[in-house]
């Protein structure tokens, strides 16, 4: 298979973790045959520096003529001062619109290698395996009227949390169809005992779940949803929620993985599919090569298996990160306490594309046989 791949490195740590991905992928292309060609585009502070803008021309136009878009992360304190419209983050915002994916799937999972990296006790976490479904296109990060108003000593501002049927009904279908496929639960995660937006949602989605008698349908509210994540996450199989409470979460949920940097994310439904790791550009750690890249490859993993329907290669990558965990490969955010040496971003990309051969021999052996 061909596949041209636009990769967004964007900042912070998004150049050494897409770098990683970005091998990986090459290894994948190698043991399979296939012909991955990538195209690097400026997104982000990085592009702002470059062109005054978050997301230039070029790298949309790049985007929407690619078959799937791998992102690293965008994001710089210098640029903490500007105003949403302006700032790193409004390319990735101006992005996800531009690509059209409305639901946007973070699978967060305990990993028995690093069970211990959780601050959570292991029996609360250990197993837990939960596929959090964001709307990623509507509610407050995109409901208008939004903005500013007033002068000086009157200053206001507001956003909008606004959704139609047609909006929480698609989304909607992609959780209960991955329900189907994992335990057949669905979690509806809004806060309907106060906002309308959320009555909508509520009833919508219970309308939906008629077409899928298999899975089970809960609601929960949003505030109990962020407790019961750390009581009990075994609970849970698939989370559906509007945009704002997904973002906020799935970065809770990556408290039972034992750290964001190993949560991986697929953008689905439009155009082209974006592929992000869920961490931030962690500027404190930028450029020193000590990043944790499991996510950004998880998420390169994703993109094989939504964007490109290679279910095979993508369970290799996802098989060959449990091996190189159950090696002993420790990033600084997953060490806890037992390594004593700290693997550098590169070697874990290594390591995985090491992994990733080893079982391509085995399917050689395998076949042969
Ligand atoms: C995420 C991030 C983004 C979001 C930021 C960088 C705009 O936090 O993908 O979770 O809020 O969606
Ligand atoms: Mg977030």
């Amino acid at each position: 298979m061909k596949l041209h791949i636009v990769v967004l490195a964007g900042d912070g740590i998004g150049p050494e973790v897409t770098a990683e991905a970005e091998r990986v992928l090459g290894t994948v292309a190698a043991t399979h045959g296939h012909n991955f060609e990538f195209e690097h585009q400026l997104i982000g502070a990085a592009a702002i520096e470059e062109s005054g803008s978050p997301l230039p021309r070029a790298t949309l136009d790049a985007c929407l003529a690619s078959n799937a878009v791998l992102l690293g992360a965008v994001g710089a304190p210098r640029f903490d001062n500007l105003p949403p419209n302006e700032r790193p983050e409004a390319g990735l915002l101006l992005l996800r619109r531009a690509l059209g994916g409305y639901a946007n799937l973070r699978p967060a999972i305990s990993y028995d290698a690093i069970k211990e990296a959780s601050p959570l006790r292991s029996e609360i976490a250990a197993g837990a395996d939960i596929l959090i479904v964001r709307e990623l296109l509507g509610g407050l990060y995109y409901g208008e009227p939004r903005g500013f108003s007033g002068t000086n000593g009157d200053l206001s501002a507001k956003n909008t949390m606004r959704y139609s049927v047609a909006e929480v009904e698609r989304v909607a279908r992609v959780a209960f169809s991955a329900a189907t496929n994992r335990r057949g639960k669905v979690t509806s995660v809004d806060k309907a005992n106060v906002l309308e937006a959320s009555q909508l949602w509520r009833q919508t989605v219970t309308r939906v779940a008629r077409d899928y008698p298999n899975v089970y349908l809960e609601h929960m509210y949003v505030d109990a949803c962020a407790m019961q994540l750390l009581t009990s996450p075994k609970r849970f199989d698939v989370i559906l929620t509007e945009n704002l409470f997904g973002d906020i979460l799935s970065d809770e949920a990556a408290v039972i993985t034992g750290s964001l940097g190993m949560l991986a994310s697929a953008t689905i439904g439009g155009q082209v599919g974006l592929y992000e790791p869920v961490h931030g550009s962690a500027p404190d750690i930028a450029g020193r090569g000590i990043a944790n890249p499991f996510g950004a490859i998880a998420s390169a993993a994703m993109l094989l298996r939504y964007s490109c329907g290679l279910e095979q290669e993508a369970d290799e990558i996802e098989e060959a990160i449990r091996i190189v965990l159950k090696e002993g490969y420790r990033t600084l955010d997953i060490n806890s306490g037992g390594s004593t040496y700290l693997a550098r971003t590169a070697e874990i990309g290594e390591a995985v594309c090491d992994a990733i051969a080893e079982i391509a021999d085995r399917r050689h052996a395998y076949h042969a046989v």
